[in-house]
């Protein structure tokens, strides 16, 4: 049993604690991980305010990098001392996705088996599955996947969530590919990583929206063509203008709302592609003529961590950082302390970060 600090949402919308956490040394097919850096995601801030489900107490955090301390039986090639990021979705390798050679779909995803606990022993549901807002952290085995530690945990961590989910959902999902136009509404670390993927794909033109001019003028730096303030401009009309009166080939909803739907659906030309990583919320509903659905064709899909598959994707990525093709490190907009995660809610709120990322 591991005594380690960790961030806690004890109940629905109030602030998070650093609390003592207990960790188990690893069992069969675990791994125990001490973190080295974890960032602050808005799945993060979901948990926080009941918007994902209400399993409280949550050990919040979860996309992080660290290294191995130690490993229970059957932990494949996972070995102490290995530089990993903790991915969400481990994949089983039975399920019907599996077996069809299509992990990324994976059904049946799994997580440690036993349960961190606060001091007084109450069970901690970990984000994710993850839980790294903390010293130290227990996982499936299956969900570290070693990659150059050249990369330095910060931005490695990154790669573990909201980065991987945009660039997944612009390669993966969108397909994205060279010389398509691409739209991206909402341009927070999962768009602007989206934008980032667009890029690397060769997308000749990439539109970044959002109603935040800051985040505008940083989407240019992950390699946006063209920007739109929604709060001022209609994006539909905007982005039919800027592809010839027609629409994007392949519109990214980046963050999760019906109205931000709606435009990336009325955005993208015929027979084009949207995408939805933005997470919506429970209460959440849409109302589209069906008409509309059928008439424009084309595809509607959403991307969970942009399809990826972490052992193909994760040290694919690390590679091209390392290569200066991929600027992982500018998603990292500040690196805090454990105790200042509910300040960077707050910021994040607020528009101020891409990242905040807790260094340990
Ligand atoms: N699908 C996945 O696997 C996955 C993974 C990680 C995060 N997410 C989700 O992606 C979304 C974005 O995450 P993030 O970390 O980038 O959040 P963020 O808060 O950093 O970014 C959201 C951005 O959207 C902008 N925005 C808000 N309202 C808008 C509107 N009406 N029109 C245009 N822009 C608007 C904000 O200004 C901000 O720049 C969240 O919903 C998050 O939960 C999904
Ligand atoms: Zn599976
Ligand atoms: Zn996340």
């Amino acid at each position: 049993m591991h005594e380690v600090r960790g961030v806690v949402a004890r109940a629905k919308g109030e602030p998070v604690s650093v609390e003592t956490v207990l960790v188990p040394d690893p069992g069969p097919g675990e791994a125990l991980v001490r973190v080295q850096a974890c960032g602050v995601c808005h799945t993060d801030l979901h948990y926080r305010e009941g918007g994902i489900n209400d399993e409280f107490p949550f050990l919040l955090g979860h996309e992080a990098a660290g290294v191995v301390e130690a490993v229970g039986e059957g932990a494949g090639d996972v070995v102490p001392g290995d530089f990993v990021i903790l991915n969400w979705r481990a994949v089983c390798g039975r399920c019907r996705a599996c077996r069809r050679g299509r992990p990324w779909y994976c059904f049946s995803t799994h997580n440690a088996v036993q349960k961190m606990t606060l001091a007084d022993g109450t069970g901690l549901s970990p984000a994710l599955g993850i839980g790294a807002f903390a010293e130290k952290t227990l996982v499936a085995a299956g969900q570290c996947t070693k990659v150059d530690p050249a990369v330095g945990p910060a931005a490695a961590g990154l790669l573990g969530c909201g980065v991987m989910a945009g660039l997944g959902a612009a390669v993966n999902t969108g397909g994205v590919t060279r010389g398509d136009s691409v739209a991206v509404i909402g341009c927070g670390g999962v768009g602007d990583a989206a934008i980032a993927g667009a890029r690397l794909a060769g997308a000749a033109k990439i539109i970044a929206v959002d109603v935040d001019a800051r985040k505008l003028e940083w989407a240019k730096g992950f390699g946006a063509t063209h920007t739109v303030d929604s709060s001022v401009t209609d994006p539909v009309e905007a982005i039919r203008e800027l592809t010839g009166g027609f629409g994007a080939d392949v519109v990214i909803e980046a963050v999760g709302r019906p109205e931000t739907y709606k435009q990336a659906f009325y955005a993208r030309d015929l027979a084009g592609t949207v995408v939805l990583v933005g997470v919506p919320t429970p209460e959440m509903t849409l109302e589209l003529p069906l008409l509309d659905v059928f008439g424009r064709g084309g595809a509607l899909k959403s991307s969970w961590y942009g399809d990826c598959l972490p052992s193909r994707d994760f040290p694919m990525f690390v590679d091209l950082h390392l290569q200066g093709r991929l600027d992982l490190g500018a998603f990292v907009s500040e690196t805090i302390a454990l105790d200042e995660v509910e300040t960077a809610f707050g910021r994040m709120h607020h528009g101020e970060v891409l990242r905040s990322v807790v260094v340990l």
